[in-house]
């Protein structure tokens, strides 16, 4: 399929959303490890482009170094180093136009930030991805990544790059796939390559193609694996005909955390797509005789509800593990458990359920939730 140079027109909406995602989660990211004095962490930028787009606006590779510049007030004492590898391949080109232009914007870039030089390491790449990738792995693996694969298209999603992705502990991921080809092309056979059920795909709504490939992709992680995968979904083209979308992918509920959060700031009705992908907007307008559909938020809290009542969620442990597997803030699952106490059917210690990756994680404050029945019984 021919694709349209990104970078020789300006960056649309869904591509800039897709950046801003990127950003606001490298911002999230790198504080993590600098907090933890690790002396080398890495980005890892597949398909970097050229930096900007025709009109100025900040691609990738110069999002990355804006991030590092913000945070070197606490990188630079403690003598850390990002090492940033950019990679761009023009495939169909012998020129090496768009590498060219990289490297000099970011090198200019650099020197308006000279300080920037101090805390930066970077490692330019002119190499096709499928032959890069392999090599980098170690280094992957070695350091705290954050790997970013802007592919156009879907090549990437392929076995021996995602499953590759799958097997490194202190790597987060952002994917870009273009979902929607899968369900256009998805019979041809240079998609079928890449064994995705298009049948299957097709079962559920076009608006919801990017959720259904991640669902595919969760089925080939290995069964104990510790990474979550995550949908962003965006619509491009003029109609907005397209559907594509980040797959975000990690091993530690922290950066599971974060990545939820900056989805639901986007998007408080969904939580992972620039648009209504359940038509949530319909369901809240109440009819008089029809039995209201249940939106996305109103679906998760009905089933916090039921398991809570049922005893099978009993703490804040199992209650944050569930908001995450369903892909929700933690806030959501809280509040069902405050309704709940607040109408005397379920109680604990104190005012809050503790359903927060602080409370959970970080200084661990295990909270019991007692059903209002048991307790009467125990009484
Ligand atoms: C979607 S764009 C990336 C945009 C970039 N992240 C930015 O913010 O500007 C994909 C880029 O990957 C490059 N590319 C295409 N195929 C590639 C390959 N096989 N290996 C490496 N780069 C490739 C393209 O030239 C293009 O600049």
């Amino acid at each position: 399929m021919a694709v349209k140079d990104l970078h020789e027109k300006p960056f649309d909406q869904g591509t800039i959303a897709k950046l801003e995602i990127f950003q606001d989660y490298a911002k999230a990211w790198l504080p993590t490890f600098v907090m933890r004095n690790r002396p080398k962490v890495c980005v890892f930028d597949f398909f970097a482009g050229t930096g900007y787009d025709k009109e100025g606006t900040p691609g990738s590779p110069i999002r990355t170094l804006q991030t590092i510049r913000e945070q070197l007030h606490e990188i630079l004492p403690k003598g850390i180093k990002v090492h940033v590898h950019l990679n761009e391949f023009e495939p169909t080109k012998s020129q090496q136009r768009k590498f060219e232009a990289l490297k000099q914007a970011c090198e200019e870039f650099l020197d308006q930030n000279k300080d920037l030089r101090r805390a930066t390491v970077i490692h330019y790449h002119n190499e096709d991805c499928g032959n890069l990738f392999p090599r980098l792995l170690s280094e992957m693996n070695e350091h705290p990544s954050l790997v970013y694969m802007d592919q156009n298209g879907v090549k990437f999603l392929a076995d021996q790059y995602f499953l590759e992705l799958e097997k490194q502990r202190e790597t987060d991921f952002l994917y870009f796939a273009s979902s929607s080809y899968i369900w256009r092309l998805g019979e041809t056979p240079e998609f079928q390559q890449l064994g995705f059920d298009v049948d299957e795909l097709k079962k559920g709504t076009y608006s919801s193609v990017h959720r259904g490939v991640i669902e595919q992709l969760r089925r080939r992680i290995p069964p104990k694996s510790p990474l979550r995968l995550y949908p962003f979904s965006l619509k491009k083209g003029k109609r907005g005909e397209n559907v594509f979308g980040i797959i975000f992918g990690a091993t530690h509920p922290r950066a599971v955390d974060k990545f939820l959060a900056i989805s639901w700031k986007r998007n408080v009705v969904n939580g992972e797509a620039d648009y209504d992908i359940d038509g949530d907007a319909k369901k809240v307008q109440t009819t008089l005789f029809d039995v209201q559909p249940l939106t996305k938020i109103q679906k998760f809290k009905e089933n916090v509800k039921a398991k809570l009542l049922a005893g099978e969620i009993t703490d804040n442990f199992g209650l944050l593990e569930f908001a995450y597997e369903e892909g929700h803030i933690p806030a959501h699952a809280a509040e069902v458990a405050k309704e709940l106490k607040a109408a005397k059917r379920l109680d604990y210690e104190g005012t809050s359920p503790l359903v927060t990756y602080d409370n959970v994680y970080k200084n661990p404050r295990p909270q019991k939730y007692v059903l209002a029945k048991a307790k009467t019984a125990a009484v």
